[in-house]
């Protein structure tokens, strides 16, 4: 079986693109070690994002160590199979950030139409969801939103953490955020993704976190998301 982690969240511009490629990179770096260099990779991503950004990321990328699929086009059946991908242990699903929740009542918490229909397939196949947030109020509403009508009727597991905070902001936001998302009973990881150029700029400079310089400010920066894949797995553990 293939394990499916897909990341979400209704919130535009929080990192989901971001983080899934970066645990990409990194689960693919640990589930590799061991193994010859030009061995077939077991993770791959999946994008169903019609914006392809972690395509035209991932396209910039000289050896990058996961397979990079944009599924938007590809039939429903295809995604159906998601947790049953031959030689794949793990999926990480980049999500749109916009998508009709829930229009005029319909069950099961989403719109019609085919990006509907794609989430809607992906879900059907989820392990478990990552719900990056940031600390800014105004991805309080869309957050929960997407926690409480997609995530928990269907009973996926999932994580919430916060991504790009920026130290030099000081800590009433992060406090607030840790706050709210702690009053709303929501699993939420320690680790805090911080804000560096360095993962603003990787998508242009072609670069994934794995291959950052080892050094300096790029690998303060690069240990988040390191931290992150630690806490994150195995799955299904809060
Ligand atoms: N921790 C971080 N530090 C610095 N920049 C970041 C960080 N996380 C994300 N970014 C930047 O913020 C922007 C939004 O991130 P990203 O594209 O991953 O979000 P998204 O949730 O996928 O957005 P969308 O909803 O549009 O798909 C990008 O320019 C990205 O490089
Ligand atoms: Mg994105």
């Amino acid at each position: 079986m293939t394990r499916v982690v897909t990341i979400m969240n209704q919130k535009g511009g929080v990192g989901k693109s971001t983080v899934t490629v970066n645990l990409a990179a990194i689960r693919a770096e640990i589930l590799t070690a061991d193994l010859a260099s030009d061995a077939f990779s077991p993770v791959a991503a999946v994008s169903i994002d019609p914006q392809g950004s972690a395509k035209w990321w991932a396209n910039r990328v000289t050896g990058l160590p996961f397979h990079l699929i944009q599924a938007h086009d590809d039939p429903l059946e295809w995604l159906r199979q998601l947790n049953d991908l031959r030689g794949i242990d793990e999926v990480y699903v980049d999500t749109a950030g916009w998508f009709d929740l829930d229009p005029d009542g319909s069950e099961d918490g989403l719109g019609y139409g085919y990006a509907a229909d794609v989430l809607r397939t992906v879900l059907g196949v989820t392990d478990e969801a990552i719900v990056p947030m940031l600390t800014n109020p105004l991805c309080f509403d869309p957050t929960a939103r997407t926690i409480r009508k997609l995530l928990e009727p269907r009973g996926i597991p999932y994580r919430v953490f916060i991504n790009d905070w920026d130290p030099r902001d000081g800590e009433h936001w992060l406090e607030e955020t840790r706050k709210f998302v702690r009053g709303q009973g929501w699993p939420l990881a320690e680790t805090v993704i911080r804000h560096y150029k360095v993962h603003t700029n990787a998508s242009n400079e072609g670069i994934v976190v794995t291959q950052y310089k080892q050094t300096g400010t790029a690998a303060n920066a690069a240990a988040d998301f390191y931290n992150l894949a630690a806490e994150l797995n195995p799955i299904g553990v809060r």
